[in-house]
């Protein structure tokens, strides 16, 4: 299996699919609220209906009942992994679990479901004076992923320097999907916890993903293998 998913941050319908014929094979993809917002849930089901495997990235984060109902609504797509955010507590996450088990069509594989802990955009500095959160990046994304644990998810979205502290205090088959990827040289954006796929690759993330480095490059298929060969030890 593919180790990247390519967010697939477009504002429309025939950007997207203009984007995905660059690809041969079926690749794994994220959708997040930029194009579900654009296209509505139509296009996750017709990119699935293409063979691709699609991370539906909407980020839940509501009171316990709602984020089920969301979730049970969401687990009839089909799609491969969803997640919601760890801050909002055990309970929700527990709810969305149950949410994806309910809605799952009998006979199908229920999608994973994985927390985001504390976004790669947000730094040391705004996440203790912003948003009032004591102590290190580190030490929240780790109780985060440990509240995710036990709230059954299979797995959280942290930044690539967590991955390994995550593993350690979860368990290898924990999965840590990490965003905030960015080749040698370029330029981070608007991300702050960033690192290279090689970097991504020696600290165990399982999967990264991976937008503008390869949406916004010249060749994205060439930027794509570049990322999955550097991030799979050669094994494409
Ligand atoms: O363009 P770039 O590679 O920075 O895109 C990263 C993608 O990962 C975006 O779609 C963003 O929404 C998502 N993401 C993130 N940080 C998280 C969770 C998701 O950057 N913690």
């Amino acid at each position: 299996m593919s180790r990247t998913i390519i967010a697939l941050d477009f504002s429309s319908r025939e950007e997207t699919l203009a984007f995905l014929k660059q690809f041969d094979e079926p690749v794994y993809v994220k959708i997040g609220m930029e194009l579900t917002y654009a296209c509505g849930l139509d296009i996750v089901r017709d990119i699935k209906a293409m063979g691709h495997k699609v991370f539906l990235d909407l980020k839940l984060h509501d009171i316990p009942n709602t984020v089920k109902g969301g979730m049970k609504n969401l687990a009839k797509l089909g799609v491969d992994i969803v997640n919601c955010h760890c801050a909002g507590g055990i309970a929700m996450m527990k709810a969305a679990k149950e949410g994806i088990l309910e809605g799952t069509p009998e006979g199908q594989e229920p999608a994973k479901l994985i927390g985001v802990t504390i976004l790669t955009s947000v730094s040391q500095e705004a996440m203790n004076e912003e948003l009032g959160i004591e102590g290190t990046v580190l030490d929240t994304v780790k109780r985060y992923a440990r509240n995710a644990k036990e709230a059954g998810l299979d797995g959280v979205v942290c930044s690539v320097h967590e991955a390994k502290a995550i593993h350690e205090a979860c368990g290898e088959d924990f999965l840590t999907v990490t965003p905030g990827i960015r080749l040698a040289g370029g330029s981070a954006d608007d991300q702050k916890r960033i690192a290279t796929p090689l970097y991504a690759r020696e600290q165990g993330c399982d999967m990264i993903v991976v937008g503008r480095s390869i949406t916004k490059s010249d060749d994205p298929k060439a930027a794509y293998d570049m990322i999955e060969k550097e991030i799979s030890d050669g094994r494409i």
